[in-house]
């Protein structure tokens, strides 16, 4: 796109009194593809030209008639509208994703590193439903970071200290029926919410919560041991997950990484003079932005949550000099945030701007025979087990899967369902609320991840069947369907939608294009053969196809879903 609007530019830039860079930055797209597939709005014009808007695109309209790539010209009131031709427009997107494969789209490294803090549970309970939009969606936007050249730190910030292990020890202690070697995540999930039960009124108990905690703090040698196994089994268990979903981080430094460092940190906000007593707590002050003091540490000597943000800004500022660290954290954690990014500006003007929360809405599971609830804890693993299980049902009873060899139906099915679940996920935007639903997600004809993946499928399937190689080229003039034409138009924008989706920081916009693309290809195949074409339209179909398939498998790529080569 980026080709076709430089050319537009540079011969309307003379006449239109705008830089050439300018003038392609105001070329738009039409809301509806019958107006064109450009257009550039005259009205700012009508004051440095003084003329009417319609005057200026009537002027202007000649100049952009004579380039060989435009089929079309046509003023509408203000608006100069431009109808690229297909031929043009396919062959110069089609060579270019024959050539480029799965780096169509991609950008050469820009020496520039984001630290990306995503999925972050709380661990000593299991993995749940809850973190899993920070997963897929931090997920996804490594996968796009990376896909544009920047060099990405995926950590893992595990929140491993804190009270929640003082109630599992105490928990344990009182009630433990097994040998430490024996116990799980789940188990201590039972224990967590049973304590979590008697200790409401029972002040005793919760004393000895906090007792357990301060042993911990204090480095006795049996909390610390009982810490060690219940972090090594909640990790255990958080890696069989993300191994599943195909998530690797870089870095497991969770809370606990930072216990030898918060003096330190103290002792800077100290220096800067930044801190204030307030009702025996040291807190930072940020009054005069509107917002509540951050409390860095209590009267009795804790530490807080927002005590180990710092530290571990301040780790990853000094250990990877990045050019951004993201948080991707639900919008409930958004004061928090608020407060400690404004506490390390005012240690260090220079790293304003570089602290970004990306914040999402609420995820739950609709209600009904799909949700498994144990003691208010949906597991993530049984929520994947439960679409497997789904997605098996639903390939046999439309009689998919034809296509697979010997075993890899298993496969199949774990691939369609992570499909389901991420994409239920990340086809929405970040900030709204999400309500999963297995049977809607799971939908091969809705808008889902299935239905994209079938679709990718069904073209290599198509690609299979004709045993012919597809042609390093071919006739360009043999796509002239409008079918063809939106199909051409939607692989031109892939570029500028992964970028656009990377800017805002939402994988939503690359989900929605995957099911545009995929919809655009469907009414294309629908409407006109390929195999049984004659062989100059076969062989450009066979192009446009292949290179449809290769964007569906990078979007999917970009969003964190496997790609089935058979469904
Ligand atoms: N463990 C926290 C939670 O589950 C999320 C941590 C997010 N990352 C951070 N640096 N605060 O709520």
């Amino acid at each position: 796109m980026q080709t076709f609007k430089r050319k537009i530019a540079a011969v309307l830039a003379p006449h239109a009194g705008l830089t050439e860079e300018k003038l392609a930055a105001a070329l738009e797209t039409p809301p509806d593809a019958a107006m064109g597939d450009l257009a550039f709005p005259c009205f700012a014009l009508a004051k440095t030209l003084r003329k009417a808007p319609q005057a200026i695109a009537a002027d202007l309209a000649p100049h952009v008639r004579g380039l060989d790539f435009v089929e079309e010209v046509q003023v509408a009131g203000a608006y100069l509208n431009v109808r690229l031709s297909a031929r043009a427009v396919a062959s110069e997107v089609l060579p270019r994703i024959r050539k480029d494969g799965i780096a169509y789209g991609s950008q050469p490294a820009r020496g520039e590193r984001v630290v990306v803090d995503y999925s972050s549970p709380n661990i000593a309970k299991p993995f749940s439903i809850g973190h899993l939009r920070s997963t897929m969606i931090g997920h996804a936007l490594v996968e796009h970071l990376k896909h544009l050249g920047y060099e990405t730190v995926g950590v893992n910030h595990l929140g491993d200290w804190g009270t929640q292990f003082g109630m599992v020890m105490a928990g344990f202690k009182l009630w433990g029926d097994r040998p430490l070697e024996q116990v799980d995540v789940r188990y201590l999930l039972d224990i967590y919410v049973r304590f979590n039960k008697e200790a409401k009124g029972d002040k005793a108990l919760e004393e000895l919560a906090r007792e357990w905690f301060r042993k911990l703090e204090g480095g006795d040698a049996e909390a610390r041991k009982l810490w060690e196994v219940f972090r090594e089994v909640s990790l255990e268990e958080a890696r069989r997950i993300y191994a599943r979903l195909g998530v690797e981080f870089q870095h497991y430094t969770g809370e606990s990484f930072y216990n030898d460092r918060l003096s330190d940190t103290i002792a800077r906000l100290k220096q800067a003079g930044l801190l204030v007593e307030s009702q025996g707590a040291q807190v930072v002050d940020l009054e005069a932005h509107k917002l509540p003091p951050c409390l860095i540490q209590k009267s009795d000597g804790a530490t807080l949550y927002a005590t180990r943000d710092l530290s571990a800004a301040i780790y990853r500022m000094e250990t990877f000099q990045p050019a951004r660290v993201l948080y991707v954290v639900g919008a409930p954690q958004k004061l928090h945030f608020q407060q400690f990014f404004l506490v390390l500006e005012k240690l260090d003007p220079a790293w304003a701007g570089k602290f970004v929360h990306v914040d999402f809405g609420h995820y739950r599971l609709a209600e009904g025979k799909m949700a498994t609830r144990t003691g208010n804890v949906v597991f993530m693993e049984d929520v994947l087990d439960r679409g497997v299980e789904m997605a098996r049902q639903i390939m046999e009873q439309a009689q998919r899967g034809g296509d697979l060899e010997e075993g890899q139906d298993a496969q199949v099915c774990e691939q369609v369902a992570l499909g389901a679940i991420v994409f239920g996920d990340l086809s929405n935007d970040r900030v709204k609320d999400v309500v999963f639903d297995w049977e809607k997600a799971l939908d091969f004809k809705g808008d889902t991840g299935p239905y994209v993946q079938y679709t990718r499928a069904r073209i290599a399937s198509i690609l299979r069947k004709g045993g012919l190689e597809v042609p390093e080229s071919a006739d360009w003039s043999q796509l002239s369907t409008p079918e063809e034409k939106a199909v051409m138009m939607l692989l031109l924008k892939f570029p500028q939608t992964v970028e656009a989706a990377a800017a805002a920081l939402k994988p939503s916009f690359t989900a929605n294009y995957a099911l545009d693309l995929a919809r655009a290809f469907g009414r294309f195949y629908n409407l006109h053969p390929v195999l049984k074409s004659e062989p100059a339209v076969r062989d450009a179909r066979l192009c446009l196809s292949a290179a449809v398939g290769t964007v569906l498998a990078i979007a999917l790529h970009l969003l964190g879903i496997p790609v089935p080569e058979r469904m």
